[in-house]
């Protein structure tokens, strides 16, 4: 029997946004969900007083007033500023690469003479038509940068040589020659105050919500509750992968709680030698300038997605993108699915993005209605 004017499969941002505005707009909807807990990747747990973000450190940043204003109606957010640092060799350098970059580097202090090294290292070290993401890299910001910060990084996060992965992975390396540490140059910045959680379930306020529910675990049953879904899960996972299976790149936590005040100083550290395992070490507490007695880090391995595994980043490159396009085409003939998010768009987006997105779905669906 019809219960529901949409059945929303995901409680990530793209199904709250989702779920939260159809309701406004009168519409009877449910959320399943096949975790344990709402909120999918921007999940943060408490834990020893402490916000962990369970799926990796999330930093919401945006241009987009709209947007802005849209999630600062469901929590206060605070003045975080992403300003990473990344380790190579013991040395400690700020990112992204600026001014106090060059200094740490070169020794240099004018913008002039940083310019200079890096455009004097093109010249000699660039390609005119680089075959690979090396030569991308050293062709876009020269040897020293390429070979400090991007080198072991890049190959630990895809798990292949530079020289084996293609050019268009880095299209821009954006160089900043001002002493300016702050990673977005986006307008709005911040943590919402208490974690993500929080935050999801004001938005879900109000709507039915299942938790430990895999919808396609029971497909059929949930398709004659609803007139509409709107489906945030795998897209390959929807059809059966009756194509094939879309690849990704998945990440290992390792967290430890730690019985100091303070690990690292800064909420990011970037480890940039090829023979560390893991690319960054995310002390929870310095995301909410937390004072706690003790501490709590979490170190990110990546590593080859298999099935069973978490999905995080998409594999943009010809097999899955014609894989991809397949799925799409059958996913355009549906009339009353939905298809909305970074799973089932197989595409990597960020929170503002994914906020947009799902808002301009509901935007077309309540006008269609
Ligand atoms: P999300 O994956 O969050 O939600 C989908 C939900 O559907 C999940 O809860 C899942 O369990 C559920 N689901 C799937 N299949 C189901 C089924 N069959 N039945 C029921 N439920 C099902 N962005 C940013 O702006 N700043 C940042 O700092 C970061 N940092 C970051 C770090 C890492 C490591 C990654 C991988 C990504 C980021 N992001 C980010 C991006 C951010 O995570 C992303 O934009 C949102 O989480 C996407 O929300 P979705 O709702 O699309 O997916």
């Amino acid at each position: 029997m019809i219960q529901y004017d949409y059945l929303i499969v995901g409680s990530g941002l793209f199904g709250s946004v989702c779920a939260r505005e159809l309701t406004d707009a009168g519409f009877k909807c449910l959320v399943i969900e096949k975790r344990n807990h709402i909120g999918g990747n921007v999940y943060t747990e408490s834990i020893e007083g402490i916000n962990v973000h369970k799926y990796g450190a999330h930093i919401f940043h945006t241009d987009d007033k709209n947007i802005w204003n849209y999630v600062n109606k469901y929590a206060e957010f605070n003045r975080y500023t992403n300003s990473p640092l990344g380790l190579h060799k013991n040395k400690l350098y700020n990112l992204p690469f600026n001014m106090n970059t060059f200094y740490q580097l070169w020794g240099v202090s004018k913008p002039s003479e940083a310019r200079e090294i890096i455009e004097k290292q093109i010249k000699e070290f660039g390609f005119k038509n680089p075959k690979n993401l090396e030569e991308q890299a050293i062709s876009l910001v020269g040897k020293d940068i390429y070979e400090i910060f991007i080198k072991g990084y890049t190959e630990k996060q895809w798990g292949r040589s530079a020289l084996d992965l293609p050019a268009f992975i880095i299209k821009r390396l954006p160089l900043r020659f001002t002493y300016d540490n702050n990673y977005f140059s986006d307008k709005y910045q911040g943590i919402p105050i208490g974690g993500y959680t929080p935050m999801i379930e004001n938005m879900l306020k109000g709507i039915e919500v299942k938790t430990n529910v895999d919808f396609l675990s029971d497909k059929k049953q949930w398709i004659k509750q609803t007139k509409n879904i709107v489906y945030t899960g795998a897209l390959d996972a929807f059809y059966n992968y009756q194509f094939g299976v879309l690849e990704y790149r998945s990440l290992d936590f390792n967290n430890e709680s730690i019985n100091i005040e303070n690990y690292q100083g800064n909420a990011v550290v970037n480890y940039l030698d090829k023979n560390v395992p893991y690319t960054r070490i995310i002390e929870h507490k310095h995301f909410e300038f937390g004072n706690q007695k003790s501490t709590y880090i979490t170190k990110e391995y990546p590593k080859e997605w298999q099935m069973g595994d978490e999905r995080y980043y998409p594999i943009n490159d010809d097999k899955n993108s014609v894989l991809s396009k397949l799925y799409k085409d059958l996913a355009l003939k549906e009339k009353s699915v939905f298809f909305g998010g970074r799973l089932a768009e197989y595409r990597y987006y960020d929170m503002h993005q994914v906020i947009a997105s799902a808002l301009s779905l509901v935007k077309k669906l309540s006008n269609d209605d």
